[in-house]
């Protein structure tokens, strides 16, 4: 069984425009130890969808209407967000690492004040006890001179340093599942690929999971061992990461891999074709596919048919697709 298994979330916002359907049944799992990937363009849901699992979805004006969040055998959706239960797991065994560290951590108390906080409430250990806990893990991930620095505010470190002692403190009450939303997009490549490695070094040896989310499929090739691809607020596929990459069956998987470059490749040997169009605005979405006015394979049930569900295409492959582009 999963350790983490969303079913058919739904979370819609409501704003001025209209309903925003941001997550629309999405549907996904995390294995206990595995990395998996979430990607997509930009506003296709990837952040919504984790948030909503944390239980985090500001409301108003969003709201998780539908679904199921399954964690440890309990639907998660049938806690209040803010209510004893939420308040135990998140921040202890489901963790995050948000995006810009700086909205993250509090600039007025020291990196040691926001470690043992968690590691007081959660594991309930004394000052003394949380105090050597917090050393070791910002020497776990590499923030050099550990015992001295602890006591430093936020914006004393650099914005990689900074990074680190996020994971930190995601790491902290030893999590089942750590949400890394674009962690690395605020650094440099160097700094974001020592990031990574570290990560992924610390997950393995903890049998943490760790869901990445990103627009970058470099990334997820490198890192995951699952990818969801999402579009429009659905995953419109999913599949181990040698199928995604070596075999994509969505039109809209192999457009997002035509138009980038891949690793090891030689300059030039490939053309890069961008897939044309925009992706839909969520509100008042039609009821066909959302990918079909810049579908190059559509077919005429397209155009009639609503909106697809996912099928399985192979093993542990699935599609929302009515056309089977295999051995394109
Ligand atoms: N608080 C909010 N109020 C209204 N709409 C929102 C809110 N938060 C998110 N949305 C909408 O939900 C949709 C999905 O947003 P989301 O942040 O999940 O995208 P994303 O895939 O994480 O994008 P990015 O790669 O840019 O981070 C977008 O259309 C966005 O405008
Ligand atoms: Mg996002």
């Amino acid at each position: 069984m999963a350790l983490l298994d969303v079913q058919e979330l739904q979370t819609y916002f409501h704003t001025e425009y209209g309903l925003v359907k941001a997550a629309d049944k999405v549907t996904f799992h995390v294995n206990e130890g595995e990395i998996i990937g979430l990607v997509g363009e930009s506003g296709c849901g990837k952040s919504v969808s984790i948030l909503s699992v944390m239980r985090l979805i500001p409301s108003p004006p969003g709201e998780t209407v539908g679904g199921k969040v399954i964690f440890e055998g309990k639907d998660l959706l049938k806690y209040q967000p803010n209510g004893r239960e939420m308040r135990a797991i998140r921040g202890s065994k489901l963790t995050m690492i948000f995006q810009e560290p700086m909205t993250s951590l509090n600039p007025v108390l020291t990196v040691s004040r926001q470690l043992t906080e968690t590691l007081e409430l959660h594991l309930d250990m004394d000052k003394r006890a949380a105090r050597e806990r917090a050393i070791e893990l910002l020497r776990m991930v590499g923030v050099p001179d550990a015992p001295r620095r602890i006591d430093d505010y936020p914006h004393q470190f650099s914005g990689g340093m900074r990074q680190r002692v996020m994971i930190a403190m995601a790491l902290s009450c030893n999590p089942a599942v750590i949400f890394a939303d674009e962690p690395t997009t605020a650094v440099d490549v160097t700094t974001q690929a020592q990031l990574l490695e570290l990560m992924k070094d610390l997950v393995t040896r903890l049998n943490t999971s760790l869901v990445i989310v990103t627009h970058n499929l470099g990334v997820v090739a490198r890192y995951a061992e699952r990818i969801y691809v999402m579009y429009a607020g659905r995953i419109i596929e999913s599949g181990r990461s040698e199928d995604i990459f070596g075999h994509p069956r969505h039109p809209y998987t192999v457009g997002l891999l035509n138009s980038v470059p891949r690793l090891g490749e030689r300059h030039g040997t490939r053309k890069l074709i961008p897939i044309y169009g925009l992706p839909p605005n969520l509100i008042n979405m039609p009821q066909t596919c959302a990918f079909l006015p810049r579908c190059t394979e559509k077919i005429g049930k397209c155009e009639k048919e609503p909106w697809p569900e996912l099928r399985a295409v192979g093993d542990d492959h699935y599609i929302s697709c009515y056309v089977d582009i295999k051995g394109k």
